[in-house]
């Protein structure tokens, strides 16, 4: 049901979008994600190739079936995640970062599998993960575009305000936030996105199903071709 005529500056962009929650070993059975499943950027993914983007689906750990006709490329951690897409970087007019990028990796990944022993107790020392999207902002970007997500447990102006701080650190052109935890974000629910542009400025929200809120970004990416462009 997506209008192509809608969104005209999609047709044949290079456009890549992650989804899923990435994989952070802890040992070879053993690893640190999140709850993501993938939906909404397998919906993003399928969105974006109706409206007749060149489309690759870069997934990590997800729980719904790839759809069926796009190019899908698996990255399991964040560093994994971020090596590809800077491999891409130069083929790349459109990146939407959905994934859920795991925000710290344990710290020593066992080569062999952790024996509980007669410890009642386990602590993980965990390091930081590079953020993938403020290392991708600081590239010169030409007329690309950088979309990002703000997953926020926040309401209201108090979301809104760490939305913005993201956009100033992450550089991107489109900040797309939702609201996750008690139901809301994940899986196959209803989701309400607000969209912020390079300044933090609000331009909008979509509410509805995860295809909908899916075509109302991919007319604020159109929007921001066009801008560019001109
Ligand atoms: N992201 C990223 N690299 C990371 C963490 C997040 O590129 N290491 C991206 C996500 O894919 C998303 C956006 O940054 O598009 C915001 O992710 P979010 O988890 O909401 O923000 P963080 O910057 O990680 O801040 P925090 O989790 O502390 O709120
Ligand atoms: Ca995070």
């Amino acid at each position: 049901d997506s209008n192509p005529e809608a969104c005209p500056k999609l047709k044949g962009k290079r456009v890549i979008i992650t989804a899923g929650g990435t994989s952070e070993p802890i040992d070879p059975v053993r690893v640190l994600t999140n709850l993501s499943t993938g939906t909404q950027g397998i919906e993003l993914a399928k969105t974006a190739k109706a409206l007749g983007a060149e489309v690759e689906l870069i997934y990590s750990t997800i729980s719904v079936p790839l759809p069926a006709g796009i190019k899908a490329t698996y990255a399991g951690s964040a560093r994994d995640l971020l090596s590809l897409l800077e491999a891409r970087w130069d083929q790349t007019d459109v990146l939407v970062m959905a994934a859920a990028v795991a925000d710290w990796r344990p710290a020593e990944v066992a080569t062999q599998k952790m024996k509980k022993g007669q410890a009642d107790t386990l602590t993980l020392e965990l390091v930081r993960n590079p953020d993938i999207l403020a290392t991708l902002g600081k590239k010169p970007r030409g007329n690309k575009i950088l979309v990002g997500f703000a997953a926020e447990t926040a309401q209201g102006e108090a979301a809104l305000s760490l939305a913005r701080e993201k956009v100033a650190k992450k550089r991107v052109d489109l900040l797309a936030l939702n609201q996750v935890g008690s139901g809301k974000g994940f899986g196959n629910v209803e989701n309400q996105l607000f969209f912020l542009d390079f300044n933090g400025q609000l331009l909008g929200q979509s509410q509805g199903s995860k295809a909908t809120v899916s075509q109302a970004l991919w007319q604020q990416v159109n929007d921001l071709i066009a801008e560019k462009e001109s």
